[in-house]
């Protein structure tokens, strides 16, 4: 079924469609072939087209999502765009491309396979000149947040309330305060301050580096922070680079956060592709 839902946050992202359309024209020349990767409704294939005469082919694995791209397309005069259905790294697209454009990135960047995607596509096709974006890293940044302050106490609260039955969650508060900080939040993060400076966990060369897969330890020391704040940064041309940091303007992905437990200082951050899913694991204070 066609994801209207998804797609219609994606395309009310002014944000993210501004930046596309924007690294596009500055990368693509006139008469390059263009491949965008996972297109979705065939919007950046769209802006795409505007910017070559040569031909923009727009692949999609999922087959109600690919026919209603065609049809839009269609239907919008936008001929030059060919619509493929299946797996960017497997469709025939005739000609290799010059320039790959792919908005795969996750929540955190790479839980959509734009890692993997982007490196079989170099080695099917080593001539592309350019991948949209170009690169992706992953930070953290300590902060000091009423919002993770709120959501800390909501959730103390309640498992701290008197409970029907004699149950009492009295001795597991510590429990569920690092099982907490291993959550990632979404949402927005309005009035968090910095309380040191952000930590790059991984950065990633798309089309060469063959996996996501990361592991890394961070120590808050004795810092005042109370979340660390984990955003990606994908520049997409030399001039453009898309940010879901808390400063920068507001997308469809959103702010993340993982809520720091009380007296513990050190968090160990990664991702493995095969779950396609972060992890955070915080030290237990002796007490815990
Ligand atoms: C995040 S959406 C972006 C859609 C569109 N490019 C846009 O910017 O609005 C990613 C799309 O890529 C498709 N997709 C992801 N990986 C793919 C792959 N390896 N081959 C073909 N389609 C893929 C998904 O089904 C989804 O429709």
């Amino acid at each position: 079924m066609f994801e209207a839902h998804q797609h219609a946050r994606m395309l009310a992202d002014a944000t993210r469609l501004t930046a596309f359309h924007d690294a596009m024209a500055e990368v693509i020349a006139d008469g390059d072939r263009v491949l965008d990767a996972g297109t979705g409704t065939g919007i950046l294939a769209a802006m795409a087209s505007q910017l070559t005469a040569g031909t923009v082919v727009a692949v999609e694995y999922l087959q109600d999502t690919a026919s209603f791209a065609q049809q839009a397309l269609r239907d919008s005069r936008l001929d030059r765009v060919e619509v493929v259905r299946g797996n960017a790294v497997q469709a025939d697209i005739g000609t290799p491309p010059d320039v790959v454009v792919s908005e795969t990135i996750g929540s955190l960047g790479p839980e959509e396979n734009i890692v993997g995607l982007t490196h079989a596509l170099r080695q099917r096709y080593p001539d592309i000149r350019a991948f949209i974006p170009s690169r992706l890293r992953v930070l953290a940044e300590p902060v000091v947040s009423a919002e993770a302050s709120a959501l800390h106490a909501s959730v103390i609260g309640a498992f701290t309330r008197e409970q029907p039955g004699g149950m009492s969650f009295a001795t597991v508060l510590p429990q569920v305060e690092h099982a907490l900080g291993g959550q990632i939040i979404t949402a927005r993060l309005t009035d968090a301050t910095s309380a040191g400076p952000a930590v790059p966990l991984v950065e990633y060369d798309l089309g060469t580096t063959p996996d996501a897969d990361f592991s890394r330890t961070l120590s808050l020391g004795d810092s005042t922070a109370n979340a660390l704040h984990l955003y990606f940064e994908a520049p997409l041309s030399p001039a453009v680079t898309l940010s879901s940091h808390r400063t920068a303007a507001f997308t469809h992905w959103g702010h993340s956060y993982i809520v720091r437990p009380p007296h513990a200082s050190t968090v160990t951050i990664g991702y493995r592709n095969a779950d396609r899913r972060f992890t955070c694991h915080w030290d237990r204070p002796a007490d815990a």
